[in-house]
């Protein structure tokens, strides 16, 4: 099931990757703390692999778009016919400015958010340090909008999620036995200068890559399977994600970044998908 919105580094071709390596349906609950557009929920959910579900992300104005699809499908479909259509070119920068007005908040937020998604510049979600979405328009020979059955679709498949806004820290700490958590973070960067970690105002560093590894490693010795993606970087795999501590690599995939403004330096770049857990009760230093 596709996601209705184009999000950076989303996970919809290697979502049955990801589904594999949990080896199996989740008995208990299925936390993913950075859902982004939700797409390996969504492959999950659709083949009956997941149930429970808790969805949250650090971006409260995407978490929103979330809730209002699964609460309120018909009141965004009556904001969403209040947006340009024909003169989308012209009335960009009007629908960014009230955008960034706000409120952050119901039917016509999650319409002009993902109108926005649509419209803009290669589906980039990026926002300034004060939190004012700034990304340019997308040079799109028509604007494209997913169909309604595609919207009641997803929302039928959120119906059963809590959809929190929250660090992934406090998410993660509730996994326990028979959870499956899947961890999607910005990821380590290629290079010093290519960071890419502007989903939201506040900034992903190292610090933040080794909490999520330490948290990953708790929740797997409380009885969680826990599954991650990154970069494969020596860094990823000998100080974040070592083999000696329980991480097991179960796929390696290509995949193309779709984020560059040049085609050329689109190229396949390697990620690891990681796997740890279950263990069982035991203490993590
Ligand atoms: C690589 S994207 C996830 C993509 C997602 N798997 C998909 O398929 O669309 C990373 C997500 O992490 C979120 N994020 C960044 N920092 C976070 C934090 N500290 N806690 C929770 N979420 C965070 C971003 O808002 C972004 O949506």
């Amino acid at each position: 099931m596709k996601p209705l919105l184009k999000w950076a580094g989303g996970k919809a071709r290697l979502a049955p990757q990801i589904a594999d390596a949990f080896q199996g349906p989740c008995e208990g609950t299925f936390f993913e703390p950075f859902v982004g557009s939700a797409a390996v929920y969504l492959h999950l959910r659709s083949r009956g692999l997941v149930k429970k579900a808790v969805l949250s992300d650090a971006n409260d104005k995407l978490v929103e778009v979330h809730r209002v699809v699964r609460d309120d499908v018909e009141g965004l479909f009556a904001a969403l016919d209040d947006l340009p259509q024909d003169d989308w070119r012209d009335r960009y920068y009007e629908v960014r400015e009230t955008f960034n007005q706000g409120p952050c908040k119901g039917a016509a937020h999650a319409a002009r958010f993902l109108w926005l998604n649509r419209a803009g510049f290669n589906g980039l979600y990026r926002e300034n340090r004060k939190g004012i979405y700034n990304v340019p328009i997308g040079s799109y020979a028509r604007l494209s909008i997913p169909k309604a059955d595609h919207f009641r679709i997803v929302s039928e498949l959120l119906q059963d999620a809590e959809i929190i806004c929250g660090d992934f820290l406090e998410v993660i700490d509730a996994a326990r036995e028979d959870d499956h958590v899947y961890c999607d973070p910005p990821y380590v960067p290629l290079t010093k200068t290519a960071c890419f970690t502007g989903y939201h105002s506040s900034p992903f560093g190292f610090e933040e890559q080794r909490a999520l590894a330490l948290m990953a490693r708790k929740a797997a010795f409380r009885g969680a399977r826990v599954v991650l993606s990154n970069h494969d970087l020596p860094v990823v795999r000998n100080e974040l994600y070592p083999a000696d501590s329980g991480f097991r690599y179960v796929a390696k995939p290509r995949v193309a970044r779709a984020i560059s403004r040049n085609a050329a330096s689109r190229k396949k770049v390697a990620e690891v998908i990681a796997a740890i857990g279950p263990f069982g009760e035991q203490e993590v230093a």
